[in-house]
């Protein structure tokens, strides 16, 4: 899908980032002596930098984005068409595409009733944590206010998000941190903390069931999970994990909260990465994918039983959910999200989600066979990662230069892919693809291809 490049001279549009844009995520020293990237265009899986290059991306804007691929007029449509008739009001009123999106959301997500609009997906889960803290104080006395977050995941970027960030490195220098939140174990099997559990997914689950007697079960209101962790290593759920976390949380009177901010919308090949698993949530958040990055929208799903628990004491002026979030209320976000899923409908992104995360998985533990420097695969729809390993045997974890000299090589390849970065301490060895859910075969082919090289002139 090669889009016409205009040669325009972008010199000016350089200098001016460098002088004045503060990037996200990076270190800007080295930027003083060479030029930042700037992304022009974009048109399916490929994007074009300043200076002309093409490139495919197997990260769908970095960050597990743009699931249904760049250029989409019909999005870009329903957009200007909606923002010409009414762009903006709060959120206490409704709006058409508000309603006609929660409403196809919900038929997507059996069980669940009532849809929250605000722009991230860092707020999407501060909205579950403030529901969570008032049913706390509502119903439960003031206890049950605790939450569970899990070793290497991630919820966000705002103080109290990163007081439930399972990634160290993310949340180094940011303290204090909002009180009450409280880690439990990891479930890599890759990295078994029970190698003589039977079951390693039932020990892992069974894990946080010791953190939860060791804090008192009446002090624990809600664990909130990634249906498979992202930016803490691509880590798919291991057998009976998902099982057992539910028994768990039925047993504790623990609300579910599944954080599907990356895996929403398709990316693993179900329209959420919880329906996967069989998994009953209390609480379901989303947003890079809702609208695939065309408005900024996020959502935050939860049941009836949860929004009784705001509006049955209707003469209490402190008993309804006393929150807003301004931009909830544009409405460029559900008229794009409608669009989005529209396409994933129309084109069966689904099904070719899953048929392109198996041949990529597939092409990737053919790459294992051949480097020796892969020490796992993982992966789920098209999500997956590539854990690099200085020894297969004690398992040590790749020298991080040289896990961003493979990301660096592919980048000179012309492909996009990515790595877990400032995430956990040692471990960030691991690579992340997560290329649209429009990929063709030979997409998939050619980041293949370019890792096949990359390891071979990066690791010999
Ligand atoms: C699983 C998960 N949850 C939440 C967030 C935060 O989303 P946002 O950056 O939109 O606030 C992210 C961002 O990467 C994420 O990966």
């Amino acid at each position: 899908m090669n889009a016409p490049m205009t040669p325009n001279d972008l010199s000016h549009v350089i200098e001016a980032d460098r002088a004045h844009v503060w990037h996200h995520l990076m270190q800007h020293k080295f930027l003083e002596s060479i030029d930042p990237k700037v992304i022009v265009e974009g048109k399916g899986m490929r994007v074009w930098d300043a200076t002309g290059k093409e490139h495919l991306d197997a990260v769908s804007g970095g960050v597990w984005t743009v699931n249904v691929g760049y250029g989409r007029e019909s999005i870009a449509n329903a957009v200007r068409d909606q923002l010409i008739k009414m762009n903006y009001f709060a959120g206490s009123a409704g709006s058409i595409p508000g309603s006609i999106f929660a409403e196809k959301l919900i038929d997507k997500m059996p069980g669940m009733s009532r849809v929250y609009y605000s722009n991230s997906g860092s707020e999407a889960n501060e909205k579950v944590f403030k529901m969570v803290r008032q049913i706390s104080q509502q119903r439960h006395g003031g206890k049950k206010n605790k939450i569970l977050f899990r070793e290497r995941d991630y919820h966000g970027t705002t103080i109290t998000a990163l007081a439930s960030c399972g990634q160290p490195e993310r949340a180094a220098l940011y303290g204090p941190l909002t009180e009450g939140f409280v880690a439990v174990p990891h479930c890599l099997e890759y990295r078994s903390q029970y190698p003589d559990a039977e079951s390693y997914g039932v020990a892992a689950a069974n894990a946080i069931e010791d953190v939860i007697l060791r804090e008192g079960a009446d002090t624990i209101g809600l664990l909130c999970l990634e249906p498979v962790t992202a930016g803490g290593g691509v880590i798919t759920p291991p057998e009976g994990y998902w099982d057992r976390v539910q028994e768990i949380c039925k047993k504790y009177e623990i609300l579910l909260h599944i954080d599907e901010v990356v895996c929403g919308l398709g990316r693993t090949g179900a329209w959420f990465g919880y329906q996967n698993y069989g998994v009953k949530p209390d609480f379901v958040t989303m947003a890079k994918g809702l609208a695939s990055g065309y408005a900024a929208i996020s959502c935050t799903v939860t049941t009836e039983e949860v929004f009784a628990l705001f509006k049955d004491e209707a003469t209490n002026p402190l008993n309804y959910f006393r929150d807003i979030s301004t931009f909830g209320g544009c409405t460029a976000g559900p008229a794009a999200a409608i669009e989005n899923m529209d396409i994933i409908i129309r084109e069966d992104l689904l099904d070719n989600t899953v048929a392109m995360g198996d041949r990529l998985v597939g092409n990737l533990n053919a790459l294992a066979e051949k480097h020796k420097v892969i020490g796992d695969v993982r992966g789920k729809g098209l999500f997956c990662g590539a854990e690099l390993v200085a020894d297969r045997g004690t398992k040590d974890p790749a020298d991080e230069k040289k896990v961003m000299a493979v990301v660096a090589d592919c980048m000179a390849q012309g492909v996009i892919i990515g790595a877990t970065n400032r995430s956990l301490p040692g471990f960030n060895n691991t690579l992340c693809f997560s290329p649209a859910l429009i990929a063709k075969p030979d997409d998939i082919d050619q980041i293949t291809d370019a890792v096949d090289g990359a390891l071979g002139r990066v690791f010999g």
